[in-house]
């Protein structure tokens, strides 16, 4: 099917603050088959009434996504994890119970309620219970289950303020609920469960080393660090596409402080922009961004800066690479899809 943005009829957008009335006027935007921009505590929602299956293609039409690239459903309990699912494992529900409410989406096998729309045809259902007060509360307004992927248009950074929704949803959808800044600032962490193994499809704020605590048997999926092989069958599809990107060519550059300033210096334009760790700045003359100081301060910010530096119409940009262990393993992986898997030693 052909997605064409310009089919969605255009509406007045409200951007408003999440007071308890305008939740209750979102959960009725929700249960009348339309969309609402949702504050959680990784990246804002596009959400819609996931037994909806017209709302939940209008989610598609609107972000422009490929229709085989399958939706988190949102719940606000684990009885309504349990009705979305055909059956919860043990390994799943010690999850469930460690990491929910959080940055913690599990697939599982799905029961008939779930549409096939949301599940992209698969016969399984990503499910998540959020700890974002607001993004609880609209569940408990809407009364249904919320498919929401991030709400950005495809191919383009997650949005972790109301305004970047705004930026990209303005006249499309009618309602933002503007919870602030989103605590965490990268999506949740995937995982699929076979038998006593996680697999780690897509890494976040719930780190190898906490799931660690639960589960000895962690693997993590050859497409969470490297591009897809040609033919390879991939685990989750969103997985194969290009990402997170902004305009620039983005190149992540590994290596010393200073190898990386004179690399800079070497080669910067007019258009070519830095971003290094907090403090950093100061080594550097010319175009420079900060992307935060720990790993947990780069997962927050990451996205905001990619796209401030489309804002700023860079057309290249060089990056600090980050450390691996923790939460950086989740922003080194937004970020080589951003930079295309574009790596250099210096
Ligand atoms: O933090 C988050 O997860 C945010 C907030 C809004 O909750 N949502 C989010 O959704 O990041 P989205 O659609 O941008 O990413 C969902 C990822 C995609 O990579 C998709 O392919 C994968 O989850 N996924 C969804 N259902 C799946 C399934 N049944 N099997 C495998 N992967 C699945
Ligand atoms: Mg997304």
């Amino acid at each position: 099917m052909q997605i064409k943005i310009k089919e969605v009829p255009s509406v007045k957008t409200k951007l408003v603050m999440p007071t308890n009335e305008a939740i209750k006027e979102a959960g009725e935007i929700i249960r009348s088959g339309n969309l609402v921009g949702m504050p959680t505590e990784t990246v804002y929602g596009l959400a819609a009434n996931a037994y909806d299956e017209k709302a939940v293609k209008s989610i598609f039409y609107a972000k422009k996504r490929p229709q085989d690239n399958p939706l988190i459903v949102h719940v606000n309990s684990v009885e309504m994890a349990q009705s979305l699912a055909l059956e919860i494992p043990k390994l799943a529900k010690d999850l469930m119970n460690k990491f929910w409410p959080g940055a913690l989406t599990i697939i599982l096998k799905k029961s008939k309620n779930v549409p096939y729309t949301v599940s992209a045809g698969l016969d399984t259902v990503a499910v998540r219970l959020p700890s974002h007060s607001v993004a609880k509360k609209l569940i408990d307004e809407a009364g249904v289950p919320i498919a929401a992927p991030s709400a950005n248009l495809s191919g383009k950074p997650s949005p972790t303020k109301a305004s970047h929704v705004y930026d990209d949803f303005s006249g499309v959808i009618p309602m933002i609920l503007d919870g602030g800044d989103c605590n965490v600032g990268i999506e949740s962490t995937v995982v699929s469960l076979d038998n006593d193994i996680i697999k780690v499809l897509r890494p976040g704020e719930i780190t190898i080393e906490m799931l660690s605590s639960v589960c000895e048997n962690i693997a993590i999926d050859d497409a969470v660090l490297n591009p897809l092989r040609e033919g390879e069958k991939i685990s989750s599809p969103g997985m194969k596409y290009k990402h997170y990107s902004p305009k620039a060519n983005v190149t992540i550059l590994k290596g010393t402080l200073e190898n990386f300033c004179d690399y800079f210096n070497e080669n910067k334009g007019e258009k070519t922009y830095a971003l290094v760790f907090n403090g950093e700045d100061k080594k550097l003359k010319g175009n420079v961004l900060t992307y935060g100081s720990d790993t947990k301060d780069q997962a927050q910010k990451l996205f905001s800066v990619l796209r401030e530096l489309d804002k700023l119409e860079a057309k290249e940009v060089f990056v600090r690479c980050p450390n691996l262990d923790g939460v950086g393993l989740a922003v080194y992986n937004r970020l080589i899809r951003a930079a295309g898997f574009n790596v250099l030693e210096v």
